[in-house]
């Protein structure tokens, strides 16, 4: 139960306010809305926490309360970006830019670049509380790169009808509920005009959105509980936000299934094993977000009746661009150099084979970014083009097969066949490059399946 203790006559003025603030703001989003507020134009979070205790503790263990201060993102941000935007004029608004999803007060209050997180500055509240409540609605036609508009102030906006709190005015608003909301950050065109974030769009081109099913419903799940401690007990939005850093989330994200083509075989024949990746959980692509850095790889082994393993290769589909699909020892990320000031950098390997979760001719499900030279690049604000999206989309089922003429050496008796799905979220030679902390590469076990068949004399 809410309580409604609003009169008419205040609602009236509710939602006059609420409309002229629109009104007024209309023309300060995006680009034009950098340097247009302060950052007292906004609440601190520890202020709404002092209430709404719960959602404030599980605010701070997701990623979007970390999205400004988080280790690696302040390495691409002040080690990449900037850097490179001060070399060249193609991405003179990148070091801005980054912050308009990442520390949207900072951009608001035109402290960009902002000063590093150790020095304690507000950019420190990342995308935050009042940040959020403050969001009216969205300009344009799709939601990207912040095109929110954001009218700070004592009017929280929230998904409920007649709230009533001590601390400052409600008002209920259908925009935020939805998966536009989201995608006003988790959409990202780069400079030049490529989509490099798309989650916001797979899920609005799939079977969830649909079916109506909002980000909502699987990012900040209703849980009974009370929204803030004098509050009334309901069902309340989860506010954990769990995604690529969470491995329970990442956990059965893709269900998977091997089988052989024949049970039985003689010890001279070919087997085929055929393996199936099905999406069954997830609103999106998987890789989806940071797809520049993500890499989701099915490593297939077979193991004789003796114990001798072998490492199976997957079989090639023949499609453009799948060269970046099968895990090979070369070099990428040539223009790492740029801001980092290595004339002619060769790169460093493109997809961590020298792993031991990894060998050469393992499916990588994956998007490549390429720079304006034709080089794989993990930098999104200097994408001018993709590769071909080999990635799984929601409830969509992928089938590799494995063609494997048996070995000379192999036992009679049964083959063991076991198949691996990883996930990495920042690729190994890029992490080793750039001291980014064990953690953001650290390899999660998506799924597993095995089978066998019989080999005879
Ligand atoms: C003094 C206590 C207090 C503080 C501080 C406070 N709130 Fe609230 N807030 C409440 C209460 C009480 C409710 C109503 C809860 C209920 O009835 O379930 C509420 C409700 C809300 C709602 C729900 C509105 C809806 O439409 O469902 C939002 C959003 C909200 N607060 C945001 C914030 C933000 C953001 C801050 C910090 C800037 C904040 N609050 C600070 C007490 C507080
Ligand atoms: C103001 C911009 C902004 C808005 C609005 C926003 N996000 Fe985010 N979100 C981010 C940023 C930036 C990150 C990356 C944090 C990091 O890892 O640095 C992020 C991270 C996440 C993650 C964690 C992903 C991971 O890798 O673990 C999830 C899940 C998420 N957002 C869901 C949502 C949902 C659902 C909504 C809408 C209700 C939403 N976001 C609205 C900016 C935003
Ligand atoms: C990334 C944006 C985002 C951030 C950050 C965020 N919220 Fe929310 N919050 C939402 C959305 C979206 C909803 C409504 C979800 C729904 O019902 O579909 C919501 C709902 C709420 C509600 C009403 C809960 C209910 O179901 O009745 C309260 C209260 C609230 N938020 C307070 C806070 C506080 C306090 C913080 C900071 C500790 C915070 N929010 C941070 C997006 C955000
Ligand atoms: C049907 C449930 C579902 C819906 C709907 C959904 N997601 Fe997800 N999302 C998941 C699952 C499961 C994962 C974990 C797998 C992964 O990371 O790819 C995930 C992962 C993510 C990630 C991390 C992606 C990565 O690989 O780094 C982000 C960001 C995210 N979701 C945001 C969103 C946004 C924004 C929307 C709406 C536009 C949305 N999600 C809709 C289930 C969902
Ligand atoms: C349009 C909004 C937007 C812009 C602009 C943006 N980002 Fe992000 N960024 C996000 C979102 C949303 C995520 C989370 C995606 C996911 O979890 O897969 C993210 C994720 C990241 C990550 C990975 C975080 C992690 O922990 O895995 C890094 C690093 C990053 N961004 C850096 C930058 C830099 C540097 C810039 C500027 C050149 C930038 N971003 C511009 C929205 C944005």
């Amino acid at each position: 139960m809410v309580l409604r203790r609003f009169t008419p006559i205040v609602l009236v003025v509710l939602v006059a306010s609420f409309s002229a603030g629109v009104r007024t703001l209309a023309a300060t989003v995006g680009d034009a809305a950098h340097g247009t507020r302060s950052y007292d134009d906004y609440e601190r979070p520890t202020t709404c926490r002092s209430c709404h205790d719960d959602l404030y503790e599980q605010w701070t263990q997701s990623m979007m309360s970390q999205a400004f201060t988080h280790h690696w993102d302040e390495i691409e941000y002040f080690e990449l970006a900037v850097p490179h935007s001060e070399k060249d004029e193609t991405y003179a608004d990148a070091q801005h830019g980054c912050n308009g999803c990442h520390a949207p007060t900072a951009y608001l209050a035109g402290d960009t670049p902002p000063q590093r997180p150790e020095a304690g500055t507000r950019a420190n509240e990342s995308v935050h509380c009042d940040h959020c409540h403050t969001v009216t609605g969205f300009e344009g036609d799709v939601p990207h790169n912040f095109n929110w508009v954001s009218d700070p102030g004592r009017l929280k906006t929230g998904p409920k009808p007649g709230v009533v709190s001590p601390h400052h005015d409600t008002i209920e608003n259908e925009f935020i509920k939805t998966g536009d909301f989201c995608g006003t950050c988790h959409n990202e065109m780069s400079p030049h005009g490529v989509w490099v974030k798309s989650t916001h769009l797979e899920w609005k081109e799939g079977p969830y959105y649909e079916q109506g099913v909002q980000c909502q419903a699987c990012h900040m799940p209703q849980a009974k509980g009370r929204s803030a401690k004098m509050g009334a007990e309901g069902m309340i939005a989860q506010h954990l936000f769990h995604g690529a850093h969470d491995p329970g989330k990442l956990n059965g994200a893709i269900e998977m299934r091997a089988n052989p083509l024949e049970r039985e075989l003689p010890y001279d024949a070919t087997a085929v094993i055929n393996v199936q990746l099905f999406n069954g959980k997830c609103g999106h692509k998987v890789p989806s977000g940071s797809v520049e850095d993500r890499i989701m790889w099915l490593h297939v082994t077979a193991t004789d009746s003796e114990g001798k393993t072998w490492h199976l290769p997957v079989d090639a589909k023949g499609f453009e661009g799948e060269e970046y699909t099968i895990a090979a020892d070369v070099l990428a990320y040539q223009d790492m150099g740029i801001a980092k000031d290595i004339p002619n950098f060769e790169g460093v390997q493109r997809d961590g084979v020298a792993m031991d979760e990894m060998d050469i001719g393992d499916r990588v499900f994956r998007m490549a970014y390429f720079d304006p030279q034709g080089h794989m690049t993990m930098q999104q604000w200097n994408t001018s083009s993709l590769g071909y999206d080999y990635r799984i989309g929601p409830r969509e089922t992928k089938v590799e097969s494995f063609t494997w003429e048996l070995p000379e050496d192999i036992a009679v008796g049964k083959v063991r066949i076991n198949a691996l799905l990883n996930y990495q979220r920042l690729v190994q030679p890029v992490a080793d490059f750039l001291n980014v902390p064990a953690d953001e590469s650290e390899i999660q076990i998506i799924n597993t399946a095995s089978t066998w068949f019989e080999v005879y004399e």
